[in-house]
């Protein structure tokens, strides 16, 4: 079960397609990059952050009471597993980049950037929850880990290069634990626009340049479900200064344009699928007849509209692949380019990497098992990963009170240094304690005492190593450890 601090709703109104939001490995052994190291025994009440960090490059930091990232967040920066040659998710990123040629490709934009870039240059009010400190890693007040690749919109607008472009970067947020939420995790944003004073005095109009750009996307004969209208006044408005017929123009290449990357990666997941099947002398799971199936459905971003997600019938469900909109003119105005008009999308890499190979854990991505990473290669078709094994898992639960201040899983708290419990600590928590050996962490009860008020909660952690087999008694002392964690780090009493 995940808890939200807010409700559904807001948070789909914040990064929504966070295809898959993930966690990260043996975070708890990771030691401080470069030379900052902080002992957490040493305090444990308060978090004991080192007053400046040194990240890759010899970037330097000042931090102040809003750092909350820990040393094995900040270990996942020189990893760069998007660019790693042959990893699944280097194939996964080139196999989309292949569908957009013309493009600029930049997958190497650094992760730290000011809370400006994160958040205000996009639109999103002071008071979003998504800037809580329970829910992004901060080094500063000023500074965080970039939640998303739209961090980079506005600037690379800026640059005004190329007339579309990639990004493809690691991205960082407090999140659950499970198998396919890890706190660091890869994104790609994409953006085409058009300048609407190319066209003057060429006698063409700017909806039918665009229009004979669709042309140019190759065909695809899937069958698309797209009931809405591209504009909807309350819905998904059209944007004051844009008009109906651009922008009619403008959806179609975004949807054109996504909707070929869809078939490109799960043509290959399919295959994938169907090969794997014809070795283990199975039925295919997807019938080479049975039409590939995408739908687009209405979104919410504060820095597009109108907005749209795609979603991808996979073997009976219907999955969010990604989010995508009509970028929001103030956000270009602000860029430097007024004059340009498009579109832009943002996916998460691991979700596809997951489908196209059938991965079943987030966690494994950042494995450096030969057993996980000789199966990948860019230059041999798809296949589907073979699990290696499975190694059993170790359940133990904790049940405590929350501090008598507190309220459970800590209602909308604004973002500062000083707020309540919050689900996501514990998942931290769980993390820093315990690396990549805590597959799961869920809240399997709670009650309020009738008499105190009090409310208990309950958590179970699921333990699995993906390499081995854990012995109880390992567990037993790291269960003990983040369980002593939970008393000091956030002031609850055990049952
Ligand atoms: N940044 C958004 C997210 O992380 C995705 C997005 C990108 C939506 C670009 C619209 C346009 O959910």
């Amino acid at each position: 079960m995940r808890i939200h601090t807010f409700p559904a709703a807001v948070c789909r109104q914040l990064y929504r397609p966070s295809l898959v939001r993930i966690p990260r490995p043996s975070l708890a052994s990771r030691q401080w990059p470069c030379a900052i190291r902080y002992n957490s025994s040493e305090n444990p009440n308060k978090s004991t952050f080192p007053p400046e960090i040194q990240l890759e490059g010899g970037r330097t930091y000042k931090t102040d009471s809003w750092m909350n990232t820990p040393a094995s967040i900040l270990s996942a920066i020189p990893r760069h597993l998007h660019l790693q040659p042959d990893h699944p998710l280097s194939i996964t990123r080139q196999l989309i980049e292949s569908r957009f040629p013309g493009y600029a490709y930049h997958n190497e934009y650094f992760p730290v950037v000011s809370v400006y870039q994160n958040f205000d240059s996009l639109g999103f009010p002071p008071d979003h929850v998504g800037r809580n400190r329970t829910d992004t890693y901060y080094l500063n007040k000023e500074t965080v880990l970039r939640t998303h690749t739209s961090a980079h919109q506005a600037d690379t607008f800026k640059k005004n290069e190329t007339e579309g472009w990639l990004i493809s970067a690691d991205v960082y947020r407090r999140d659950a634990v499970d198998r396919s939420h890890y706190p660091v995790f890869h994104q790609m944003e994409g953006a085409r626009t058009w300048d609407r004073k190319s066209v003057e005095g060429g006698g063409m109009t700017l909806a039918e340049k665009i229009w004979a750009d669709v042309e140019k996307i190759p065909k695809h004969g899937i069958k698309v479900e797209d009931p809405n209208p591209t504009i909807h006044p309350e819905r998904n408005p059209l944007q004051e200064t844009h008009s109906a017929d651009e922008i009619e123009a403008v959806a179609a290449h975004l949807k054109r344009s996504l909707e070929d990357v869809v078939v490109a990666i799960f043509s290959a997941a399919r295959l994938a699928a169907a090969n794997a099947a014809k070795q283990a002398g199975l039925p295919s799971p997807t019938t080479e007849e049975e039409p590939l199936k995408v739908r687009w459905v209405e979104a919410y971003f504060p820095f597009t509209s109108p907005s749209w997600e795609l979603e991808v019938e996979w073997q009976g469900d219907w999955l969010e692949v990604l989010g995508s909109g009509i970028v929001k003119q103030d956000l270009l105005n602000n860029s430097g380019v007024p004059d340009r008009v498009g579109w832009a999308f943002g996916l998460g890499l691991e979700r596809i990497a997951m489908l196209l190979y059938s991965i079943p854990d987030i966690r494994l991505f950042w494995s450096t098992d030969p057993r996980f990473l000789t199966q990948f290669s860019s230059t041999r078709p798809i296949q589907r990963f073979v699990p290696f094994s499975k190694y059993p898992a170790c359940v133990k639960d904790v049940s405590f009170w929350l501090p008598t201040s507190s309220s459970a899983a800590g209602g909308n708290t604004p973002a500062g240094p000083n707020q309540g419990f919050h689900e996501n600590d514990i998942m931290e928590l769980a993390r820093e304690v315990c690396g990549d050996v805590v597959e799961d962490v869920r809240l399997v009860d709670e009650f309020v005492h009738s008499k105190t008020g009090r409310k208990s909660m309950c958590y179970r952690t699921n333990y699995r190593a993906l390499d081995r087999t854990l012995t109880n008694k390992e567990m037993n002392e790291m269960h003990a450890v983040f369980c002593k964690q939970l008393v000091q780090k956030l002031g609850v009493e055990l049952r």
